[in-house]
C-alpha cells in the first residue's frame, strides 16, 4: 500500500468487531507515531492514555456523540463499540497550540493504525467527565479521544463530489464525500 492508498483507505470507522482486541504492543506502536509528529516549539506537550477495559470502555463510550449527519442512528450497539480508545490529553495550563498539536497527533496515530488494518475514529463530542474518571491526567485535560477497533463496516470514499454530508445507503455502506482537488486549491 503506497501512501495515497493508506491515506484513502484512512476514512473514519465507527463499528468495529468490538470482540476483537487491537494488541496493546500495536495502540504503543501508533501513540509512537505520534511521539515522533511535529509539534509547537517541539514542546512535547501531548500526553496520551490507552483505554482497552471493558469498563472503562463501557463509562467513556457513554459520552460520545456518534456522526452527527446520521440522524436515526445512535451510535454503534454492543458488539460494533471500539475495542479500544486512545485519548490526547493537554496541559490545562500552557494550551497555546496544543490543539493543532492534537491533531497532527492524531492524523499520525490513525495512519499508523490503518497501516496495520485498524479503524478509527478521531472523536471531538466526548463527555470530559466520562474521560476523566477512565483516563485521569493530573493537571491535563483531555482534547480528542480517537476510537479504535478492526472495522465492522464498509466505508466508501467518494471523491470529486460536491457534498459535504457523509451518508449511510440501504445496504449499511457509509459513503464519505470529498470535493474535488481543484476547487480546494486556490492558487497553484
Ligand atoms: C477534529 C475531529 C473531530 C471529530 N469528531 C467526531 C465526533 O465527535 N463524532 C463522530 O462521529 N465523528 C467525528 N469526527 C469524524 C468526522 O466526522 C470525519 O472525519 C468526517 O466525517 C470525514 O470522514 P473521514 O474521516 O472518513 O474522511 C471528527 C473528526 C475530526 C478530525
Amino acid at each position: 500500500m503506497n501512501f495515497t492508498e493508506l491515506t484513502e483507505k484512512a476514512r473514519s470507522y465507527r463499528r468495529f468487531k468490538e470482540e476483537k482486541p487491537v494488541p496493546s504492543s500495536l495502540l504503543r506502536m501508533m501513540i509512537g507515531a505520534a511521539v515522533v509528529a511535529p509539534c509547537t516549539s517541539n514542546l512535547q506537550r501531548l500526553r496520551f492514555s490507552i483505554v482497552t477495559g471493558e469498563h472503562d470502555r463501557n463509562t467513556l463510550f457513554s459520552g460520545i456523540g456518534w456522526a452527527g449527519y446520521i440522524t436515526d442512528w445512535f451510535g454503534p450497539v454492543p458488539g460494533e463499540r471500539p475495542a479500544a480508545y486512545i485519548v490526547i490529553h493537554v496541559p490545562e495550563k500552557d494550551e497555546l497550540f496544543t490543539g493543532i498539536d492534537a491533531g497532527i497527533a492524531a492524523s499520525h496515530i490513525v495512519l499508523a493504525g490503518a497501516a496495520q488494518g485498524v479503524g478509527s475514529c478521531i472523536l471531538l463530542n466526548f463527555e470530559a467527565d466520562a474521560v476523566n474518571r477512565t483516563a485521569p491526567a493530573e493537571g491535563y485535560k483531555p482534547v480528542l479521544v480517537i476510537a479504535l477497533g478492526y472495522p465492522g463496516e464498509t466505508v466508501v470514499l467518494e471523491k470529486d463530489s460536491k457534498k459535504i454530508r457523509y451518508w449511510r445507503d440501504e445496504k449499511g455502506v457509509h459513503h464519505v464525500p470529498k470535493l474535488p482537488l481543484e476547487t480546494l486549491i486556490l492558487k497553484g
